[in-house]
């Protein structure tokens, strides 16, 4: 379970106003639920997201996650609960390693050194079923640099090593966004069967309305460094992207959307 309380974060540029990136926002997301998070370029995700992670420091209020208050805690400490998988495919893995030898990595991070299977036969074993699993015929090329690999097949490697330890907290930021749309949507399928299968605490966040419609038991819209919009259960089961973009015309009418943000947003749907 992740418990975010009263969480803002603040910036400011030199000379320039100071920008609240998140401003008190609250939630709790249960175990095993599968956030989508969408909202205009600027809103606050990433700060969000990066809050979590412990890359951004909260200027005020509490992070829990399984239980542990990790507010104060460092990006490494917290490694242990939280997985991430980046925006660019080579962010999360070593170009000159195998497959294998990445994945390897991962299933030795945090662990004590020299955990014999972390090399051998059986970690071999559990990592062409993993990839299988998740994009069937991955498994084969366990021996290939991954320097060799596509975009696609690079994230899908990633997502494998972010879960390998099951994490309390999935963090995808656009992790398909730099990938031509046929590879984004293979990636997409492979992360909502992972997160479904292993039952993961995940937030993803997408600029396709498309995705946040149709993926994912819970919908968060982010503007302006607070959430304007939660959607969940039967109600998030039953969105479509076009009652999506309907639900942006009623915030804008409330006020709790600017027009420009309307509209960008209601031009995501395709
Ligand atoms: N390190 C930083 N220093 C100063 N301002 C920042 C910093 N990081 C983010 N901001 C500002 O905080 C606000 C939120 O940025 P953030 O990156 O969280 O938005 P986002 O929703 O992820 O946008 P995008 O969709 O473009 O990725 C923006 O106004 C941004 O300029
Ligand atoms: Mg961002």
């Amino acid at each position: 379970m992740l418990e975010v309380q009263d969480a803002t974060v603040a910036f400011s540029a030199p000379g320039g106003p100071q920008v609240r990136a998140v401003d008190g926002v609250t939630f709790t997301v249960p175990a095993g639920t599968f956030v989508v998070v969408i909202g205009t370029n600027g809103s606050g995700k990433s700060t969000l997201l990066g809050s979590v992670a412990g890359t951004v420091r909260l200027d005020s209020g509490q992070i829990r996650i399984a239980g542990h208050d990790i507010t104060r805690w460092s990006e490494n400490r917290r490694a242990r609960f939280v997985g991430r998988v980046f925006q660019d495919p080579r962010a999360g893995t070593a170009s000159s390693l195998t497959v294998l030898e990445n994945i390897a990595v991962a299933a030795c991070r945090g662990r004590p050194a020299g955990l014999a299977w972390a090399t051998g036969h059986r970690l071999r074993t559990e990592a062409a079923e993993r990839l299988s699993l998740i994009q069937p015929g991955l498994e084969r090329r366990l021996d290939q640099p991954i320097g060799s690999m596509s975009g696609g097949q690079r994230q899908v490697v990633s997502l494998v090593m972010a879960t390998w330890h099951r994490p309390d907290v999935l963090l995808l930021d656009e992790h398909t966004a730099a990938l031509d749309p046929a590879a984004a949507d293979r990636v997409v399928q492979a992360t909502a069967r992972l997160v479904r299968e292993q039952k993961l605490t995940s937030l993803m966040v997408t600029h396709s309305l498309e995705q946040a419609a149709g993926l994912g038991d819970r919908l968060l819209l982010v503007h302006r460094g607070r959430i304007v919009l939660d959607v969940e259960g039967a109600a998030k089961r039953r969105l479509s992207a076009e009652d999506l973009a309907s639900r942006f015309d009623r915030l804008r009418r409330g006020d709790q959307l600017d027009d420009a943000a309307a509209r960008t947003l209601r031009d995501l749907y395709v």
